[in-house]
């Protein structure tokens, strides 16, 4: 059977930062697919360009600094890049929706909840009256969020961090979006809440077939939510494969030492713990691989030439001189 093409097709998406430092190449050339109903992680260090492009695939990169100058990203077969301002706003919210780090930043404090799951749901179902009450309130229920019908008249503040993540979702899913651009949603829960708005996610997700890129620090995070793992590096992937093949066959130096971290720090606190040395300046690249100067397997090419991306095994690629595929 043919499989099913792509939802969202990003091809050499390039997105830089022109300040009086100079460029600074946030996302300089990636690509990868997404299917329907399929998780993909996004994990790197702060700064590797994981909010930025999450940022370009919806448009709103931070300008004037901010601009994309290359490459595209397909939605459903067309080219987000090409579309206008007036088109891009009825893509965002009713096609892709995101969640952003701070829900709070999201929410508007001085409208009840009530008004802000209504605003979005009647701007995409064109629903009135009861029917619209009751879309609202299934939103809300659908995210576990008790006593919806009272909750209604609260505002923002009156919600917990976990509540108001919860609501910031349901704003997002309420909409029927195809995929959902969820950026370190979990970033400011406690662990246990992590884990229950995760699940719930998942089910959601599952339940409509929505497409999610999700950004995190926590590899186990990765390991029980997403099919398929990105790694970034200086605004490149550096890594992709299935979650199981890059934890199995980490097949990139930098991904090694990641999930070094991870097994060192025990599985307790699953954080990326810092790997010694500075993230590169970017934009003050090296010739060569950007890991180069940190890397411990680092070969005389490494500093002089750009790694090629080696497939290590099928569906699994590692852009490193030393990578190699896997013997099975
Ligand atoms: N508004 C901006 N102006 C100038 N440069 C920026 C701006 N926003 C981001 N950048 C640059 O883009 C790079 C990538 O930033 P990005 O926010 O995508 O990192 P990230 O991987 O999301 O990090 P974190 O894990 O800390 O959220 C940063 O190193 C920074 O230099
Ligand atoms: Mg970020």
């Amino acid at each position: 059977m043919p499989e099913p093409s792509p939802l969202l097709v990003v091809d050499d998406l390039k997105t830089y930062f022109f300040t009086r430092r100079g460029i600074t190449k946030a996302v300089d050339g990636v690509s990868f697919t997404l299917h329907a109903g399929e998780t993909l992680a996004l994990v790197g260090e702060s700064g590797s360009g994981k909010s930025v492009t999450c940022l370009s695939l919806v448009r709103l990169v931070p300008e004037p600094a901010g601009r994309i100058v290359g490459g595209r990203v397909l939605f459903e077969g067309d080219d987000l890049l090409r579309k206008t301002r007036a088109e891009m706003r009825r893509v965002r919210g009713k096609q892709i929706a995101m969640v952003l780090q701070d829900p709070m930043t999201s929410l508007n404090p001085s409208l009840t909840i009530g008004t802000q799951v209504s605003e979005v749901v009647r701007l995409h179902q064109r629903l009135r009256g009861a029917s619209l009450r009751e879309r609202v309130l299934q939103a809300l229920r659908r995210l576990r969020i008790a006593a919806a019908e009272t909750r209604l008249r609260d505002y923002p503040h009156q919600f917990s961090g976990g509540m108001r993540q919860r609501v910031s979702s349901a704003i997002a899913l309420s909409c029927a979006p195809r995929l959902l651009i969820a950026d370190e949603p979990t970033t400011s829960l406690d662990v246990t809440i992590q884990a229950q708005y995760l699940e719930l996610l998942k089910e959601v997700q599952a339940a409509a077939g929505v497409a999610v890129i999700l950004v995190t620090h926590d590899f186990g995070i990765v390991a029980a939510n997403a099919d398929r793992v990105a790694v970034m590096y200086a605004g490149k992937i550096v890594e992709m494969g299935s979650t199981l093949q890059v934890f199995d066959h980490p097949g990139h130096p930098y991904t090694r030492a990641l999930l070094r971290c991870l097994t060192d720090a025990g599985l307790k606190r699953q954080q990326l713990v810092e790997i010694s040395g500075q993230p590169p300046d970017l934009a003050r690249l090296p010739p060569g691989c950007p890991f180069a100067p940190r890397c411990p397997e680092r070969q005389a090419i490494c500093e002089q030439v750009a790694p090629p991306t080696v497939t290590v095994e099928n569906g699994h690629t590692a852009s490193c001189w030393a990578a190699s595929p896997v013997a099975t």
